[in-house]
């Protein structure tokens, strides 16, 4: 099997375990359509939750569907959950290549905020973004569709203008309704002086 995402457990607090383990109304399976008249977006790997949540805050007039495997966020994403009551908010915890392979409706948006890099050559294959992955994007999504995806990597930069010159499926456009505020990653690139871009992507 090959390994794509980081196994980043974090130590789990009792606090954390007891969101893991709690049948939330807020978690969905692959069978099940989240229950709203709202547009879906998607958001790939939220990481600790800390600006996923603020945007589902900001953001009522869309359903998000917020994917994570890394445990102690998704703990967290869940905390949130059952402390807001947030009508616009499900969650899974697990691969989102699993999930989107699964589901059998579609998007109207997909967000991946700061995936991780795999900057060494050896690790290519464990990148997120591939032509593969756009296939499946491009299926998953509704035919007014957008996907946005941030990066500070350079070599992942570079990486995804390489996979959108390979590929006749999107076009690249500049706007995205949805808004977000500055992420844990988003903020480790700034405080490095990183450039950070942008790609939103719309169906060609
Ligand atoms: C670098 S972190 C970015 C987290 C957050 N978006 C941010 O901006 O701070 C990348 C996140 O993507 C998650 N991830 C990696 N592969 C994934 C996959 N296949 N499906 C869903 N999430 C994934 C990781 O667990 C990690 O939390």
């Amino acid at each position: 099997m090959i390994k794509t995402f980081s196994s980043r457990a974090g130590r789990l607090s009792d606090t954390n375990k007891k969101f893991l383990e709690l049948q939330s109304t807020c978690l969905i399976k692959h069978e099940t359509k989240p229950q709203t008249k709202l547009p879906i977006v998607i958001d790939i790997g939220f990481g600790d939750a800390q600006s996923f949540t603020k945007d589902v805050v900001n953001n009522k007039n869309h359903c998000f569907i917020g994917i994570e495997p890394y445990k102690k966020g998704f703990a967290k994403a869940v905390e949130f959950y059952e402390k807001e009551k947030p009508k616009n908010l499900y969650l899974y915890n697990g691969d989102a290549r699993e999930f989107l392979e699964a589901i059998e409706y579609k998007a109207s948006f997909v967000r991946i905020h700061f995936p991780d890099p795999w900057p060494k050559k050896k690790h290519i294959k464990r990148r997120l973004i591939s032509l593969s992955f756009l296939h499946l994007l491009n299926q998953k999504i509704l035919e007014t569709g957008k996907i946005e995806i941030i990066t500070d990597s350079k070599t992942y930069q570079n990486h995804i203008e390489d996979v959108l010159k390979e590929q006749k499926l999107f076009k690249q456009i500049d706007n995205f309704e949805i808004s977000y505020e500055v992420s844990t990653f988003h903020n480790k690139g700034l405080k490095k002086g990183h450039e950070i871009r942008r790609y939103v992507l719309a169906k060609a």
